[in-house]
């Protein structure tokens, strides 16, 4: 079945790892005859197998392990760093849909635990991360976390209190929805998410401030760049080395935090929307349709990250040890609560025969 179909028929799922579990799930025959020892050992072995190719065939998924990441999207944002020198100066941070916490881990990093080993700095003075998440996070040294959905007013208001009348320096967002394959919906989605983070970004971003987002290139990459030039003067849109070519992911780099004179916050939706239809017709749905022809936006795109570093598009020789075995590392932190965690558990379940899933003390 074709991944358009699959995602026609309304499964959703988040990658290609993801979608296996789910489809292996519903392929399951509960009753098979093979003996259980010899299916499990089987099991295993597909297990290590797969593990170890992925370490291969994914040199930033393998380094994120070797390095104490909990994802391999660590890489992209210290490659944005790299060029971008992001974290200078920077004292207060929302880190917006975090889970499972590699760039909270980042965050921590760069800028608490240098700031906490400091001797002249003070308590007051420990840099502030205040991490959002659907899901829940494992806890990280000195990132508050906030369970919540960004596109809700009642999370924004708490991250809002927890700055206490102070604006953040830095908001990032590398939100990202159950990618379904339908290109035009995933964007959308994931306009959303943007919207959603630019919404919080009004309330608590200090002029001069900057914002990172995960945008999808599409056909309204132009309109988006337009909408964000209104409240930044530089904005780039950037692609990490560690990002796969073959992803239409990139990154929004909105640098100086300038909102239009006599911005109120509440205007935000009439001002982004004014951008799509400048005319003021009613009638048209805001889009990028404009921005072609002579109102062409030249958009600037960067690659970043070490040129001469790793390829993610590449697979790679995995290191031997002297007996010539390879030790391939467990994933530093699993998710708490993935959203396939269901189906991990209804497939564990019937490897076992049990029959009545519904006695499964499963959330829905
Ligand atoms: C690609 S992951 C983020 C990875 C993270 N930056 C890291 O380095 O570990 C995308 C995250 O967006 C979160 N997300 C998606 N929609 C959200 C929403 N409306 N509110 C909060 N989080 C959301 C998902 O739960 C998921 O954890």
């Amino acid at each position: 079945m074709g991944i358009r179909k699959r995602a026609a028929e309304g499964i959703g799922y988040s990658d290609k790892f993801n979608s296996k579990l789910v489809f292996c799930w519903q392929n399951l025959q509960p009753h098979s005859s093979t003996p259980s020892i010899l299916k499990q050992f089987g099991r295993l072995k597909v297990n290590l197998m797969g593990k170890a190719s992925r370490d291969k065939r994914d040199i930033y998924y393998r380094k994120a392990k070797e390095e104490g990441w909990r994802a391999r999207s660590a890489f992209k944002l210290l490659q944005i760093d790299e060029e971008f020198n992001i974290f200078e100066g920077v004292k207060r941070v929302v880190d917006l849909c975090a889970a499972p916490g590699s760039w909270s881990q980042v965050l921590s990093r760069k800028l608490y635990l240098p700031a906490k080993l400091s001797p002249v700095t003070k308590d007051d003075d420990l840099p502030l991360i205040v991490a959002i998440d659907l899901q829940p996070m494992a806890p990280i040294e000195g990132v508050i976390q906030v369970q919540g959905d960004i596109t809700n007013v009642k999370t924004a208001e708490v991250v809002i209190r927890h700055f206490d009348g102070c604006k953040a320096d830095l908001v990032v967002c590398d939100g990202a929805p159950d990618v379904t394959g339908l290109h035009d919906m995933d964007e959308f989605v994931q306009s959303q998410l943007i919207l959603a983070g630019l919404t919080i970004v009004t309330h608590i971003l200090k002029e001069g401030g900057k914002f990172i987002a995960k945008i999808f290139r599409g056909k309204d990459t132009s309109l988006l760049y337009c909408q964000l030039k209104l409240f930044f003067t530089e904005v780039t849109f950037a692609k990490p080395k560690s990002s796969r070519n073959s992803s239409i992911e990139a990154f929004a780099v909105c640098e100086n935090y300038s909102p239009p004179e006599g911005f109120n916050e509440k205007d935000l939706h009439r001002l982004l929307e004014k951008v799509g239809s400048p005319s003021g017709t009613e009638d048209l749905d805001c889009s990028s349709g404009w921005l072609e022809g002579p109102n062409k936006v030249y958009i600037p795109f960067l690659a970043c990250g070490d040129l001469s570093g790793y390829d993610s598009d590449r697979s790679y020789p995995l290191p031997k040890a002297a007996d010539g075995s390879y030790q391939c590392l467990d994933p530093i932190q699993p998710p708490i609560a993935p959203p396939y965690k269901r189906a991990l558990e209804m497939k564990k379940a019937s490897s076992q025969g049990i029959h009545n899933l519904d006695k499964l003390s499963l959330g829905p």
